[in-house]
């Protein structure tokens, strides 16, 4: 099918495949599940879907909307719909700042996935005892070499798709891989549901507890529903360039949206029976998923070791298609400073594996951990930038643009496909929350974020 940028996908299921693995990442399986639980369970969940539904979707239409309609990367795309102004591009190179910083915090992350789905494969982990699994993870993470083999393993993998193309990389990997994705997802969440005990940790997931639900549990839930959703940062215009002229942007968006939400919750499911069935800690926060969820596994026995493997492997998967949209921006970017595809995707992980080496050597009590910025380790300063700071600011501008300097009439023609699709009622709903609900509601909670 026909995109504007000549590159792209060839269906719209192909596309909501790309954009959902985008999507799905680290962020649904390892972040979502934790803070849930810290932030009250399904007090926060309700908060959550408003601001996935009202605010992610919404972002993400726009940015769909912006990049199909030019057919052009973040930093050309905002001056060509207004040029008169320039400055705009501004927002498009903050946007793709932001994700390098991104990928590079990704990539030590999914290293230490990969490396965690070795160890189940090898049986280390099955050898280690219950209470050696927090100082096995925390020699692991702060070792020298170790991280950055697999830190590398992961980036050469990504390359090699972005290499590929959009279609023949992009598309095809996340068509193949999303649907094992959720299948693997569901046979956990049904092995996690059988688990004598396990209800108790439904009811940490679901039950509301409004008390726990604080302002910064409320700040949590927006931060989360748009890293996850990957939107606010640019990526989504990159692949909405990518998208065939005649895709529904609005029915694209909501598939993408449910499915990102459903894998998360799905997660949590997979996750927290299992971590009440066998009597461990649920507020074990970041460290969840790398200390408690393997003792979890060892004291299942065989089947145990199967379903370390394929929770590894899982959310290897999920951070793959996940950093490939990461690296695509960035490459999309580079190349068209007319270098070529490959030469773009090789330069881009050449550098950006530079900082995830800094930043995975400054962790714990690695050799870097001295140096200090602003009382922070590189690592810890890479989580703050892109974990709170840069994408409700990038994601505020994002929308400002979209909503108050874009013109109404491109917006609805590129929504109705030039009129071709009823997009009635919604379009007058839709206008009001990208021109107020969704910039207010990011007001709010940066200005929030600054007073604490
Ligand atoms: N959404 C991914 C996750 O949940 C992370 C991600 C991929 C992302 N691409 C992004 C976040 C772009 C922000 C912007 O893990």
């Amino acid at each position: 099918m026909a995109t504007k940028s000549g590159e792209g996908f060839s269906s719209s299921f192909g596309a909501i495949m790309a954009a959902a693995g985008s999507a799905v990442g680290l962020g649904n399986i390892w972040r979502f599940p934790y803070i849930c639980g810290k932030y009250g369970g399904g007090a926060f969940l309700l908060v959550y879907i408003c601001f996935v539904f009202f605010i992610g979707m919404i972002l993400m239409m726009s940015e769909f909307i912006i990049g199909r309609r030019t057919g052009e990367d973040p930093m050309k795309a905002y001056p060509k719909l207004r040029p008169d102004r320039k400055g705009w591009r501004f927002v498009g190179l903050a946007g793709l700042f932001t994700c390098f910083l991104i990928l590079a915090i990704y990539l030590v992350i999914s290293g230490w996935t990969l490396n965690y789905f070795w160890e189940s494969l090898s049986g280390t982990l099955a050898s280690i005892a219950d209470n050696d699994f927090a100082s096995h993870f925390n020699a692991f993470a702060s070792s020298t070499w170790r991280p950055i083999i697999f830190i590398a393993a992961f980036l050469l993998f990504t390359t090699l798709v972005i290499i590929g193309g959009v279609e023949k990389g992009i598309e095809r990997v996340s068509k193949l891989l999303m649907p094992i994705l959720l299948l693997l997802l569901l046979v956990l969440c049904v092995r996690s549901l059988s688990l004598h005990g396990a209800s108790a940790g439904v009811a940490y997931l679901f039950q509301p507890d409004f008390s726990k639900l604080t302002g910064e549990g409320i700040l949590a839930a927006l931060g989360q529903a748009l890293f996850s959703l990957s939107v606010g940062m640019g990526v989504m215009i990159v692949y909405g360039s990518y998208l065939p002229v005649d895709d529904n942007i609005l029915k694209t968006s909501i598939w993408i949206t449910v499915c990102d939400f459903a894998i998360a919750v799905l997660s949590g499911i997979a996750i927290f029976p299992a971590v009440f069935a066998c009597g461990q800690d649920p507020t074990g926060g970041p460290g969840l998923v790398y200390q408690v969820l393997p003792m979890v596994f060892n004291s299942l026995g065989t089947v145990g070791r199967i379903f370390s493997i394929v929770f590894f492997l899982l959310l290897s998967l999920a951070a793959l298609t996940s950093a490939i949209s990461l690296l695509e921006a960035l490459t999309q970017w580079l190349s068209s400073e007319k270098i070529g595809r490959t030469k773009s995707a090789i330069v881009m992980s050449l550098v950006v594996i530079l900082f995830a080496v800094v930043a995975s050597l400054s962790f714990g009590n690695g050799i870097l951990s001295g140096v200090k910025f602003g009382g922070l380790q590189f690592f810890d300063l890479l989580d703050k930038l892109t974990g709170t700071v840069l994408p409700p600011v990038c994601a505020l501008m994002t929308i400002l643009f979209f909503g108050w300097f874009m013109k109404k009439e491109d917006i609805i023609d590129e929504l109705s496909n030039h009129g071709t699709l009823k997009i009635g009622y919604f379009k007058a709903f839709y206008y009001f929350l990208a021109r107020f609900v969704a910039p207010a509601a990011l007001i709010v909670v940066l200005v929030s974020g600054l007073i604490n």
